[in-house]
């Protein structure tokens, strides 16, 4: 198994390095524009290998995808961050063009791989490379709900003073202010996260899981990368082992939800054909209304790019 992740950057990087750890492939390839980054993220990579005591051999480039030839599975966190101030959306501009060149370069060395894009704008993104690619909706999938529900899931756990482990989360919708965390699919070892906090308690871990990645640029300067980095490696093995992991996922919905040709994160399974099935879930008045409008906000950052014209 071979798997490729472009740019080499926080998230990139981070990917890469927990994709070797927990040995999800034996050769990983980071790809960066930037001269020698990869090579020397990848290099560091690889000499912590008989530290953590792994054997997945990583490899860097500089914009060389020969190198990662016929992946099974490339990550693109290729692009800008955000800054304080700025939303995912102003970040189109710039990683609509990363994306759309990053997405040729795949497509022409691993025409049979299955995309997972992690770059910010991320559900018009994911749009830019399906777009580019032509690949079929079920491999060019978008990570954001395993992070916003993990954000979800680990606020939980402070307010409820318990292990992470023991949370289960879905959450529907973009990733932005408009995504949907689903209270009534929350459960804490089996029991409905309802019985254990109350409404007022849930509804502020609900509002900061929605501003939660500008929580963290705020503190930062820049956006997060170790959830999302771990994240995205998530999708990955998941895909690579065939596991049939049932997680959020962003892509093209065709009728589901009764949505089409919109870009939105639902749950689905993910096998060795990237996403094997979506999860139809019974939304009640309340949740068909939430997701309406986060369908509605992406909706208008898809005309973006598309009066873009990339
Ligand atoms: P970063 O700035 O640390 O890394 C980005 C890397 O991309 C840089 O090393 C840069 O040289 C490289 N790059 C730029 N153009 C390239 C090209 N044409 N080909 C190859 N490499 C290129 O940024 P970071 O923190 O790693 O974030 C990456 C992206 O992921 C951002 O757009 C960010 O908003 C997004 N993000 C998305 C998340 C999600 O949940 N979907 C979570 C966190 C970040
Ligand atoms: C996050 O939520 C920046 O989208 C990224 O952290």
């Amino acid at each position: 198994m071979k798997i490729t992740v472009v740019g080499a950057g926080n998230v990139g990087a981070t990917c890469a390095d927990v994709l070797a750890y927990r040995e999800v492939a034996n050769e990983i390839v980071l790809v960066d524009i930037k001269e020698g980054l990869a090579e020397g993220k990848a290099l560091d990579i690889w000499q912590k290998a008989p530290i953590d005591l792994y054997d997945s051999r990583t490899i860097g480039s500089t914009n060389d995808y020969s190198k990662s030839a016929k992946s099974d599975v490339v990550v693109i966190t290729s692009g800008l961050p955000r800054k304080p101030g700025m939303s995912r959306d102003d970040l189109i501009g710039t990683n609509a063009g990363i994306v759309k060149t990053v997405t040729e370069n795949v497509v022409k060395h691993s025409p049979n791989a299955i995309i997972i894009v992690v770059s910010n704008p991320l559900d018009v993104m994911t749009y830019q490379a399906h777009l580019t690619s032509n690949f079929p909706r079920t491999r060019v999938i978008g990570m954001a709900g395993i992070l916003d529900t993990a954000r979800y899931r680990a606020f939980l756990a402070e307010a409820l003073n318990i292990s992470p482990k023991d949370i289960q989360a879905m959450l529907l919708g973009g990733h932005g202010d408009t995504m949907v965390p689903l209270p009534r699919y929350t459960t804490v070892a089996g029991i409905p996260v309802t019985e254990l906090i109350d409404k007022e308690k849930l509804n502020m871990i609900i509002e900061r899981t929605k501003v939660g990645g500008g929580e963290l640029v705020k503190l930062m300067g820049t956006s997060a990368w170790y959830a999302p980095g771990s994240a995205a490696a998530q999708m990955v093995e998941a895909i690579v082992k065939d596991q049939r992991r049932i997680l959020p996922v962003c892509m093209q919905l065709d009728g589901e939800y009764g949505i089409k040709n919109c870009y939105l994160g639902v749950p689905a399974v993910l096998g060795k054909n990237g996403v094997e099935r979506v999860l139809e879930l019974d939304l009640n008045t309340e949740e068909k209304a939430l997701l309406e409008t986060s369908r509605k906000h992406v909706t208008e950052v898809m005309e973006v790019l598309e009066k873009l014209g990339k």
